[in-house]
């Protein structure tokens, strides 16, 4: 049987789609790219802004007339939207026949499994967790069950990557957001079953994992005694010997806490990259967004950041055009990515999400194509500042793990066979893109890397010969066992 699975969202979507892909293997799924050859069609959606809704709900719109052709078909809606819209989307696309929210995952091969026994006569099943307001605390945690162990390399962005989550749920109802709604309350994995998944991750083969949370800095488990945070865990994951590089996003910016910061320092395994949104740059505009925090404490915290750990590269998320958000305003976020020089910035228009506190509260009067203008007058000046930044880079030699080929030859569909000279990508430890010429045997790899050329985006370089004596070597770093 043929699954077709699209993804859209986050990295923790990803995660899932991934284990959901893992756990249908095991009932005799293959994966296919091709949506009319598929028995079953699954959508894993994403809710924090209207148009990754739309998206999806013109892709189902797609399927109506081959599920008139082909009423077998099981066509599934997983994620946050399932959640958000719950049977809504039966009424606006009746043929689907399955809606399972993001804690409710576990049950997508039951559930599939079950409709196709029923053949045509088949009911449409909907399992999705508990509101934030239908149980005790911990009936909602409860409904909001994570699931983990069944992994599938395929799935991955490649197979010597790979994330991890360490936390799932927020608890810090930013009005803006949906998250803490659709993911359900904050709750921390505990360590062992993340140093085990860790584990098992890196005996097949995996240099890098990205540990996942929505605030992954704010993880905290209790165990007797002690209570581990992210510091802890990074330090216990340092040690799995074949495991070469460590990231985590999304950080929260309240929760970067001194020992944090030395992890980062001291733990060469991990990398020299913090992502920490701050959204706007202005005082009014984080009051209203409930961000917790205000712009000179910001300022204090990336300065904190930048004095404990050299090198350091800092990104952040904006959402303009937020409610009641002025030029001046609009000006202070300018101001403030002017002087923060961020690495890269991710940057949003302001998408009003029903059933979020700023959706009560606030009208969405800033006009859509004010927001247009303010995020390509921010983007503008993010790039500028990412080229100028990157140009420091000229010269120099970079370490990168190398994750494939570049898009240019994936587009070119030089894939490269071993041996083959072909354009890979790899990224540095601070997290920057590195294109370079290479060959297939290097995927997988730390190369070092001269960069001669530099724009906002990428760095562009060639793999380091050493001369010893009349031969040339490439130096490649030690790599473990596989
Ligand atoms: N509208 C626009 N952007 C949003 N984000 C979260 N909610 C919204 C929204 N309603 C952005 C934030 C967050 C990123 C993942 O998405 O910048 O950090
Ligand atoms: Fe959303 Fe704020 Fe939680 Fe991030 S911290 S997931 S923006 S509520």
């Amino acid at each position: 049987m043929k699954l077709y699975i699209e993804t859209v969202g986050c990295q923790m979507n990803e995660l899932d789609s991934e284990l959901v892909v893992a756990s249908l293997r095991k009932d005799g799924y293959e994966l296919t790219s091709n949506v009319q050859e598929a028995d079953t069609i699954l959508f894993n959606t994403c809710s924090v802004r209207q148009h990754a809704e739309d998206k999806i709900y013109s892709a189902l719109g797609r399927l109506k007339n081959a599920k008139q052709k082909h009423p077998d078909k099981v066509i599934g809606v997983l994620g946050c939207m399932a959640q958000k819209d719950q049977g809504s989307i039966f009424k606006r696309a009746p043929y689907v026949d399955l809606i399972v929210g993001p804690g409710q995952l576990h049950q997508v091969p039951d559930l599939v499994r079950d409709i196709r026994s029923q053949g045509l006569l088949r009911t449409q099943r909907m399992e999705i967790s508990l509101g934030r307001k239908e149980g005790s605390r911990e009936q909602i945690e409860r409904s909001h069950e994570s699931f983990d162990p069944l992994r599938d390399p395929a799935m991955r962005p490649t197979p010597y990557q790979a994330y991890v989550r360490i936390m799932i749920g927020c608890d810090k109802f930013c009005t803006y957001c949906i998250v803490p709604s659709v993911r359900g309350p904050e709750q921390s994995r505990p360590p062992g079953a993340i140093l085990a998944e860790a584990r098992q991750l890196a005996s097949e083969g995996c240099q890098e994992i990205t540990l996942l949370g929505q605030t992954v800095n704010s993880y905290k488990y209790a165990e007797g005694e002690r209570t581990w945070r992210l510091s802890d865990l990074l330090a216990a994951l340092h040690e799995i010997e074949s495991l070469k590089r460590i990231k985590f996003v999304t950080n929260y910016p309240k929760d970067m806490t001194d020992d944090l910061l030395a992890a980062v320092r001291d733990l060469p395994k991990v990398s020299k990259y913090l992502h920490v949104p701050v959204q706007s740059g202005s005082n009014d505009i984080l009051t209203r967004m409930k961000r917790g925090y205000n712009v000179e404490e910001y300022r204090d915290m990336l300065a904190r950041i930048r004095e404990w750990i050299p090198g350091v590269a800092v990104t952040s998320d904006f959402i303009v055009g937020f409610c009641g958000e002025t030029d001046e305003d609009f000006q202070k976020t300018m101001d403030l990515v002017a002087e923060s020089r961020f690495k890269n910035s991710f940057i949003f228009k302001y998408s009003e999400r029903p059933g979020t506190k700023g959706a009560d509260l606030y009208a969405d009067d800033v006009p859509d194509e004010i927001k247009r203008q303010r995020n390509n007058d921010l983007l503008a000046l993010q790039n500028e500042i990412s080229e100028a930044d990157n140009q420091a880079f000229l010269g120099q030699e970079v370490t990168v793990l190398v994750e494939g080929p570049s898009k240019t030859a994936e587009r070119h569909g030089e894939n490269g066979n071993a041996g083959e000279q072909v354009q890979l990508t790899g990224r540095t430890p601070c997290d920057r893109i590195v294109v370079f010429d290479g060959n297939r045997r290097q995927i997988g790899n730390f190369l070092p890397i001269t960069i001669y050329d530099a724009n906002a985006h990428t760095l562009f370089g060639e793999v380091v010969t050493r001369h010893v004596g009349p031969e040339v070597f490439e130096l490649s770093l030690p790599m473990p066992a596989r």
